[in-house]
């Protein structure tokens, strides 16, 4: 209904278009625009996007997707991307708001310091859609992500069913990033009865500070020489900074010795994944997670109630299913067409 909607808006904008280009075609351009013209022009939904940034790759994706189904719905998407940075992102969030935006979808850098945003927002009468991360603001409207708790069980339960015991390196995400908390909690539930029963002894328990690869390198390095090198298994939470952790390995010719876990099926960590230097990742399709938050978007614009299947923090969250991915079941990736083959297989 509202989908055939848009795409009914669409075609009269369309065909505006087409009509205001053929008059001005035929009074040689000098033609104001037809009064039609800013009518089916106002008529589209405006929603800002603010993304934290597109570092890792599964942000790129987000907003890839999150743009090809804001034009395939019909609305007008305006997207902003912080550089990681929360001055910047509160400035283009600002700025998003100024430009009209109807609804704000937003993943924060920093989970505490967008409460102010999605104040301004709710005082502007704008409804504010948490992205992936959760805001840490009761005004929040709804939240979009998946089980990031889960995500973290998935690690937790991979790692020590591989290495039940030994020297662990843990390292969590960005304190600033609500998802790393709940990442961690998660993978702890398995680790920590195992290190309270002394079969596991973690050596290193670390923040990855902006979730910087080069952070985690630092963090492994530290741990691989203030031990000998005597690390038998690493809790990555992402990806990104697994790859990071694998340098510090392979400088000490330790790739592949080392269960690692990693999120996010990034290329490079799928790749590391078949080569045997990266134990699992965690498969979230963005995908989905893109186009949930679009049609959320237009159905708080129209003043109706997104289906969410959970709470979090109090605020009504729709989560969807993280799967793990293995050596054993990467097929996963190519059958739901995330990744062709080739860009797996191939050099
Ligand atoms: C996301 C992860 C991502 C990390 C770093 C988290 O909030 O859920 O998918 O790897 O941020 O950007």
């Amino acid at each position: 209904m509202k989908k055939g909607f848009a795409a009914y808006a669409g075609i009269i904008a369309l065909s505006v278009v087409v009509l205001g280009t053929l008059v001005l075609a035929g009074c040689g351009g000098e033609e104001p625009a037809q009064a039609g013209d800013e009518a089916a022009v106002e008529e589209q939904i405006v929603v800002g996007l603010s993304l934290p940034t597109q570092r890792e790759e599964r942000w790129v994706r987000d907003r890839e997707t999150m743009i090809a189904e804001a034009e395939r719905q019909g609305i007008d998407l305006r997207v902003a991307v912080a550089d990681a940075d929360m001055a910047q992102q509160v400035a283009q969030v600002e700025n998003l708001l100024v430009q009209g935006a109807e609804v704000l979808i937003l993943a924060p850098h920093d989970a505490n310091a967008a409460s102010s945003l999605v104040e301004g927002a709710a005082a502007d009468g704008v409804p504010v859609i948490s992205y992936d991360r959760l805001i840490l603001s009761d005004l929040v409207d709804v939240y979009l992500s998946f089980d990031n708790e889960r995500v973290g069980e998935l690690q937790g339960e991979f790692i020590t069913d591989l290495v039940p015991g030994g020297n662990y390196i843990v390292m969590s995400g960005a304190p600033t990033d609500n998802n790393a908390a709940l990442f961690k909690r998660g993978a702890m539930t398995y680790i920590q009865p195992l290190a309270d029963s002394g079969d596991i002894n973690i050596i290193s328990e670390r923040a990855v500070d902006n979730w910087l690869p080069e952070n985690a390198l630092n963090i492994v390095e530290n741990a691989l020489t203030a031990n000998s090198n005597d690390v038998d298994a690493i809790l990555a939470p992402n990806d990104g900074t697994a790859g990071g952790a694998i340098q510090a390995l392979s400088a000490q010719g330790l790739a592949g010795e080392v269960p690692i876990t990693g999120q996010d099926a990034e290329l490079s960590g799928v790749r590391r994944i078949v080569e045997g230097t990266q134990s699992m990742t965690i498969f979230k399709d963005t995908r989905e997670l893109g186009v949930a938050a679009i049609e959320a978007a237009i159905t708080l614009a129209e003043g109706g109630a997104v289906e969410t299947n959970n709470e979090v923090e109090g605020v009504p969250s729709l989560l969807l299913t993280p799967h793990i991915v293995t050596a054993d079941n990467i097929d996963l990736l190519i059958d739901s067409g995330y990744f062709s083959r080739e860009e797996i297989y191939d050099d």
